[in-house]
């Protein structure tokens, strides 16, 4: 359950909107790092705040689609119908954007990122605020997601000048995006919505990005990595990797669906849900325990190939590869 936020701290937190000000907010994805999204001193802070490349577009979150016509121009049929069927919620739409929005909003692409999020605070913060705000993930470049408030503070301490705490993001990842900019629908990051779900709305299947896409540089193959080098394998592999680790000397972290720990030395042993639910809602909170643990390295037991798993293989997979890929950033 959320927890509830007194009125005046939400009042208090659009005021600091208002006066050019970081909030960190929650979403039922995760926790967002927002500014006033029509504010461009105030969207600077995000970038520095998060050490993010100017060039990395941001979402726009409003409290309501009755706003979109406030950021985008062109709007298509399809976006009104996933706007209808899923908001408020874990999707965000690609769209052209209104010829005010800024190019720090839009990393200078002709497109722009919005989002009706769900989340009871999130909501009474945007309607307290009334215009648009711009929220990446809570957390510094490349890094782990936040979902809680906790997390947001030990990713930025004092550099958010407010941070609202609802409880723990109900969804645990990052929405499904979608865009509905071009010819045709594309998905450019999977979420908990499914491209199936998604299609079925639209009853039109979802393009692949190509070439004339808008970026969407989050998606970077190197994303939401912990510091610890991880990696994802099958179990029997875990297990043995484990012990051939244990062997060495070297202390070992696993995120396991299943929860038979074996006796190993030194081994740190996180037991993740089964269901794919209950593991993207816990996911970034375990990564950063398991992090937070120093070991030498992080095993993540290879979650299923179903259809429900697909955003967390999806965030896996990047936590994965930032430790291949240490020049990213
Ligand atoms: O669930 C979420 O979407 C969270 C919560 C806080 O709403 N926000 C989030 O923001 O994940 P961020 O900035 O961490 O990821 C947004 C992604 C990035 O990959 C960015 O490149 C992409 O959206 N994006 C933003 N604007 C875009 C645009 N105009 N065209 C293509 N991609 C865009
Ligand atoms: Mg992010």
């Amino acid at each position: 359950m959320p927890h509830e936020i007194p009125a005046s701290e939400i009042a208090r937190a659009a005021e600091t909107l208002r006066a050019g000000g970081l909030v960190a907010f929650p979403t039922e994805t995760v926790y967002g790092l927002g500014a006033d999204a029509s504010n461009r001193d105030a969207i600077k802070k995000v970038f520095a705040a998060k050490g993010r490349p100017h060039d990395h577009p941001l979402i726009v979150h409003v409290a309501s689609a009755s706003q979109l016509a406030e950021w985008a121009r062109d709007i298509p049929a399809a976006a009104n119908v996933l706007a209808k069927k899923f908001w408020p919620g874990a999707l965000t739409l690609i769209l052209k954007r209104a010829p005010a929005v800024s190019d720090w909003v839009t990393g200078g692409q002709d497109t722009v990122a919005i989002r009706v999020p769900s989340h009871p605070a999130a909501q009474a913060l945007l309607r307290a605020f009334g215009g648009g705000v711009v929220g990446p993930s809570a957390n510094r470049f490349g890094r782990v997601s936040a979902t809680t408030a906790e997390h947001v503070r030990s990713e930025f301490g004092d550099a958010v000048d407010c941070v609202l705490d609802g409880g723990a993001s109900d969804v645990g990842i990052e929405s499904t995006i979608v865009d509905v900019s071009g010819a045709k629908p594309a998905l450019l990051r999977p979420g908990w919505i499914t491209a199936a779900q998604i299609e079925s709305a639209l009853g039109v299947s979802l393009a692949a990005p190509d070439a004339q896409s808008p970026r969407a540089p989050g998606t970077l193959a190197k994303h939401y990595s912990p510091r610890t080098p991880l990696q994802m394998l099958e179990a029997d592999l875990v297990i043995e990797l484990a012990r051939s680790f244990a062997a060495q000397g070297k202390r070992v972290a696993v995120l396991a669906r299943s929860a038979l720990q074996p006796l190993i030395d030194g081994l740190v042993w996180r037991a993740a849900p089964a269901d794919a639910a209950g593991y993207a809602h816990e996911l970034y909170a375990n990564l950063r325990a398991l992090d937070a643990a120093g070991c030498d390295a992080i095993l993540v037991e290879e979650p299923p190939s179903a259809t429900e798993w697909i955003a967390i293989r999806d965030r896996l997979t990047r936590a994965a590869a930032g430790a291949a890929a240490e020049e990213d950033d």
